[in-house]
């Protein structure tokens, strides 16, 4: 496959993401081959790191650090060698048009149709304003732009982030980046559901009790601090991340692997969530957050959320979805659990000593796919009675470790897709949009915020949020 030639303009150049996902990710892709053969790079922000070649190599630092001693210094020098910084910001990017333009024109220029992939990892406040501007400096022609995430901070302002990209590009040209979709792991949702005949059968209320979607972190702001002042919990995981996955559990076989089929699908399964119950809410705050760099003193703002979701159609009417994650909790995991019923049968009843557990389908979202599966079976000895057993997958011990199935990280994924116009794994406006309706009483009336402990597993008042328990604990 050959892309045609891109500039790519990155906002927020200098900042944490592009050092530790995006130029990753391109060096990946270098590295791989995956590039097109004609590219630049053409970082940008506010505020000037230097000259580019004090910029160049605090992008080979980032590099250094987080691909580590298999950094190939060819590839790395190659990429860096295309990359130069600008300064621009909402009010004036002429200087930043002008950068992109002769780096358009050293590709060959008008002749070689060179397409623009605009990324703007900018704070929901600044987003607006530099969108106006690229479309005044015509920088959204033969453009892509992604947008990350969250999309505004509420109903009102993301209708109106969204009618200002309207006014500059169209649909097909927003990406909406939600890394989560990026991971091979919640592809491979998709796949475990939709090429098996083992799983999609038993996918819907007749078997399934409950549905966890749990995604705790022990790591807390690590100098990111004023960010989640202004984000909190609830709209930096769980309208997007989490909810993004519940659409993957539970959405209708789309049929086909496009972009339409694939977002319609999902799309529908956010258009029937239910109004959340309050009660079902629990918001909490890690004992210590309020002394975090950048953060306020008598702060109230969410480290943690669990609550419960409910899709009102026929496949999952009456099966709760608990969705819980936070920041300084006991373990770092992403964890769907798909929790069975009792088959009801009277033939086997558990003697109390053991088999009670029920069965549970356990989708690690790690980098190589982990998929447990607890049964039942019967324990070794001259009774028929219970045990309780496991099925293991780890897709790295099946798959043989060959470069073409190497896993690509999500951000590397998603700036490939992006360059080839494939927005099967970006969120579309209709999804963003029902998503903040149905948080938005959330931020109209604030939940009770719960203060935990580090290192536990959140407010009191969540433990009990699902029958049964949480699967982590
Ligand atoms: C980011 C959030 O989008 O996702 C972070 O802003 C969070 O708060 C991170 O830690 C988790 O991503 P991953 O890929 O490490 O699971």
């Amino acid at each position: 496959e050959t892309l045609p030639p891109h500039v790519l303009v990155l906002f927020g150049a200098t900042g944490d993401l592009a050092a530790r996902k995006l130029f990753p990710g391109l060096y990946r892709l270098a590295a791989a081959g995956r590039l097109p053969e004609e590219y630049a790079v053409v970082g940008s922000g506010r505020h000037s790191p230097g000259t580019d070649d004090e910029f160049r190599d605090q992008v080979r630092e980032g590099l250094v650090e987080t691909v580590g001693d298999d950094l190939d210094d060819d590839v790395a020098a190659d990429l860096l060698r295309r990359t130069s910084f600008q300064t621009s910001d909402a009010d004036d990017g002429s200087d930043l048009a002008e950068a992109v333009r002769q780096a358009e024109d050293d590709l060959g220029g008008a002749d070689a149709d060179v397409l623009r992939l605009v990324y703007l990892s900018v704070p929901p406040a600044a987003m607006e304003p530099m969108i106006a501007m690229l479309g005044r400096e015509g920088l959204t022609e033969r453009a892509r732009l992604v947008v990350e995430k969250p999309f505004g901070l509420d109903l009102d302002s993301s209708r109106s982030l969204d009618a200002a990209l309207k006014d500059v590009v169209e649909e097909d040209q927003v990406f909406r980046i939600d890394h989560f979709l990026g991971k091979e792991a919640v592809q491979n949702i998709l796949a475990l559901r939709f090429a098996n005949g083992l799983f999609e059968p038993a996918w819907d209320n007749r078997s399934i009790a409950s549905v966890q979607i749990d995604v705790p972190e022990e790591l807390r702001m690590e100098g990111r601090g004023s960010f989640y002042e202004s984000t909190g919990c609830l709209r930096d995981m769980v309208s997007t991340h989490l909810s993004q996955l519940l659409g993957f559990v539970a959405l209708e076989d789309p049929r086909e692997l496009t972009e339409q089929a694939v977002r319609d699908a999902k799309s529908a399964v956010f258009e029937a969530l239910e109004p959340l119950d309050a009660s079902r809410v629990v918001y909490g705050q890690y004992d210590g957050y309020r002394d975090e760099d950048d953060v306020d003193d008598d702060s109230d703002v969410e480290t943690f959320v669990a609550l419960e979701m409910r899709v009102d159609n026929d496949r999952w009417r009456g099966v709760p979805f608990h969705l819980r994650t936070g920041k300084a909790l006991a373990e770092t995991r992403r964890t769907i659990t798909l929790r069975f019923k009792d088959p009801g049968s009277g033939l086997l009843h558990s003697g109390g000593d053991g088999g009670d557990e029920p069965n549970e389908l356990v989708l690690e979202l790690t980098d190589d796919p982990i998929i447990t599966i607890d049964v039942r079976a019967k324990r070794p000895g001259p009774e028929l009675t219970l045990t309780e057993a496991r099925f293991h997958l780890d897709l790295a011990d099946d798959v043989p470790d060959t470069p073409e199935n190497k896993p690509l990280e999500a951000y590397e994924r998603l700036l490939l897709d992006a360059m080839r116009g494939d927005q099967t794994f970006f969120t579309r406006a209709d999804e963003v949009d029902r998503l903040w309706q149905v948080i938005q009483p959330l931020l109209d009336d604030r939940p009770e915020v719960h203060p935990y402990e580090p290192g536990s597993w959140g407010p009191q008042a969540a433990i009990d949020l699902p029958d049964g328990g949480w699967r982590l604990r």
